[in-house]
């Protein structure tokens, strides 16, 4: 055996060791969650990450229950692996869906856009799959766990799409060590596996990516979609810009193009107008807040990279090529094996071995 593959598979026992209790809730050889992602994560994608051995999530999006049917069945038929899918608590058939993934015998339902009722964890659980949520914050992850979510994601605002105000550094932080009750898994930033491994020596069951899959071959993105993330530094990856504290925006990670300077220029018309006392607040806060409706689909289905929402991850920066799913997460449970037996060198040196240049005794 050659030293670099001695090197992953003396890491690769630990890295299993470590994400045991994630790979178990979610069923899958990997605990890395492939994080839906809305026009992009469809049965394809999903199907894909789950028969590498991951776990594939289906974004329902604004989907009718009718439509999260056929992607269920889709997936089904490309995959006998388990795989999870995403809704958003604000849709209005919100309960139909979770309905449909319970007649279905989908095994993972995730709650996404705000903290979920009770009475939908329950939904859930009487359907016979798992609840996750996200948690953003300490507080809300104890009231999850209270109404008795199966596990939790930590999402920081280095991620790609909606996201919170707060660095995955630092919720790891706060969450990590007060949550024991439940497997948490960690997304926001992750490009390679070394920050994988870092996250589950913290403590986390798991990880979720959802920028480095985006231009995976098996992901329909559209090809110029694709084109922007192989382009993109991390620092192309902007939060949406409110440029009035009266008027709020929805803070969304995204490639910075020609739409992210127009939204700016829209604002300033639209508040003009308010302050003339030519439109009402509410009309203005609307007009403010359809300026992106069906911008992501523009971007994700028509490759329209100008007008559209290209909605990506600081992570953006390590996406460098097309690859199949599969050597995607290859390479980071490769990466993460390598690191996490670093690390195991470094402590068994440490504890006994060879004495560390500065600690040699003056006695
Ligand atoms: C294009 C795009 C669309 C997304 N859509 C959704 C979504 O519909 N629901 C959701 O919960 N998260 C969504 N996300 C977030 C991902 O599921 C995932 O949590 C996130 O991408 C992880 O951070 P990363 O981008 O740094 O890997 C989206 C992210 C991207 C890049």
């Amino acid at each position: 055996m050659q030293p670099d593959e001695r090197a992953r598979s003396a890491g690769r026992s630990h890295l299993e060791t470590l994400w045991r209790r994630g790979s178990d809730l979610l069923g899958t050889e990997y605990a890395i969650l492939g994080g839906a992602m809305t026009w992009v994560s469809e049965h394809t994608l999903v199907s894909a990450i789950s028969n590498a051995g991951g776990f594939g999530v289906i974004a329902s999006g604004a989907m009718s229950p009718a439509l999260l049917d056929e992607q269920i069945a889709r997936t089904l038929d490309a995959t006998d692996k388990p795989f999870g899918v995403n809704v958003i608590i604000m849709h209005p058939e919100l309960d139909a869906l979770i309905d449909m993934c319970g007649s279905r015998g989908v095994t993972h339902v995730v709650l996404a856009g705000g903290l979920p009722a009770r009475a939908t964890i329950e939904r859930i659980k009487d359907c016979g799959a798992k609840a996750l949520a996200f948690a953003p914050a300490r507080v809300v992850a104890r009231k999850l766990v209270r109404a008795g979510i199966d596990a939790l994601i930590i999402e920081g605002m280095e991620a790609g799409g909606h996201t919170g105000p707060v660095a995955t550094s630092v919720l790891v932080q706060e969450i990590l060590p007060e949550v024991e009750e439940v497997p948490v898994f960690v997304a926001g930033g992750i490009g390679r596996g070394e920050a994988i491994a870092m996250y589950l020596e913290m403590g986390a069951a798991g990880c979720q990516l959802g920028t480095r899959f985006v231009c995976a071959t098996e992901s329909i993105a559209h090809p110029d979609f694709k084109k922007a993330f192989i382009r993109a530094h991390a620092r192309d990856a902007v939060l949406s810009a409110q440029i009035d504290p009266e008027f709020s925006v929805i803070p969304v990670r995204a490639l910075a193009n020609a739409a992210t300077k127009r939204f700016v220029e829209t604002q300033r018309a639209v508040i003009a107008r308010y302050r003339a006392a030519e439109i009402s607040q509410r009309d203005a806060q609307l007009e403010i807040e359809r300026f992106w409706a069906g911008a992501l689909r523009r971007a994700v289905v028509e490759g329209d990279i100008e007008n559209g929402s290209l909605m990506a991850g600081q992570s953006v920066g390590m996406v460098t090529r097309e690859q199949s799913v599969k050597a995607i997460i290859n390479e980071l449970v490769d990466d993460a094996s390598r690191a996490l037996h670093r690390s195991e060198k470094l402590g068994s040196t440490e504890a006994g071995g060879v004495p560390m240049i500065g600690a040699v005794s003056t006695a």
